[in-house]
């Protein structure tokens, strides 16, 4: 049994991009580094929890005493996701392709010499946070997304905590000027029911502590 304030406690975490496959030597990805998971699944871990950290391709290195599942499409991360459960907590940090190509063409594509390019046919990727959110059977019992956005901050988070039936948003801003994504420092605001709180610009790592403290006050019933 591991000491600190969620010891007992199992954490779900899911970071990074997913690829989506367009052919054997191409792909469809976004510019998620993971740092801000892997702060997450380490601060928690520090904390006592037991906990599987889901992640997308990324180059970070497994954060000590975390179990790590590495998986490259949303499907994929969707089925890990799936056999993580239950947890008692879940933090959705991955930035999950929101669409994946109909058909991964299994030979790589060629210009076929006509001048016209191939049509990419894309068809919706699972949600994975909104199927926890309303899991019939495990939805974790503090559930928590992020919600990378350039505009309309609050009014997108506010609608996505109820869209995808979370408890928390994180919301943090990318846009470019910000640096936020992919970067060492985020700003964040924490939007739930009970109103939003608004962090101060912080290092990824403090980002992770405050909110797994704020897990862990949840858990205390504080
Ligand atoms: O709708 P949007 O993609 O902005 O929502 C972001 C939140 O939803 C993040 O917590 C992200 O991890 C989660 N998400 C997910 N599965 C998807 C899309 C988003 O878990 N397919």
């Amino acid at each position: 049994q591991r000491a600190g304030r969620l010891a007992g406690r199992k954490v779900l975490v899911t970071a990074g991009p997913t690829h989506e496959p367009i052919d054997p030597v191409r792909y469809i990805a976004n510019r998620s580094s993971g740092r801000q998971g892997f702060a997450i699944a380490a601060a928690a871990a520090e904390e006592g929890a037991d906990v599987v950290l889901v992640s997308g391709p990324v180059s970070l290195a497994d954060p000590p005493g975390v179990n790590v599942v590495r998986v490259e499409t949303a499907r994929e991360m969707m089925a890990a996701v799936e056999s993580a459960l239950p947890v008692d907590a879940a933090v959705m940090t991955a930035a999950v392709a929101d669409w994946r190509t109909e058909a991964d063409s299994g030979h790589k594509i060629k210009k076929d010499g006509s001048g016209r390019p191939p049509a990419l046919v894309l068809v919706e990727n699972p949600d994975i946070l909104a199927t926890l959110g309303h899991h019939p059977s495990a939805r974790p019992k503090l559930l928590v997304g992020f919600a990378a956005e350039t505009d309309d901050l609050i009014a997108n988070a506010r609608a996505k905590l109820d869209r995808k039936g979370c408890d928390w948003i994180v919301a943090n801003d990318v846009n470019p000027e910000t640096g936020n994504m992919g970067g060492a420092f985020n700003t964040v605001r924490i939007v739930s029911r009970a109103g939003i709180e608004e962090w101060p610009r912080l290092a990824k790592e403090d980002v992770a502590r405050r909110l797994v403290g704020r897990i862990a006050d949840h858990f205390a019933g504080a």
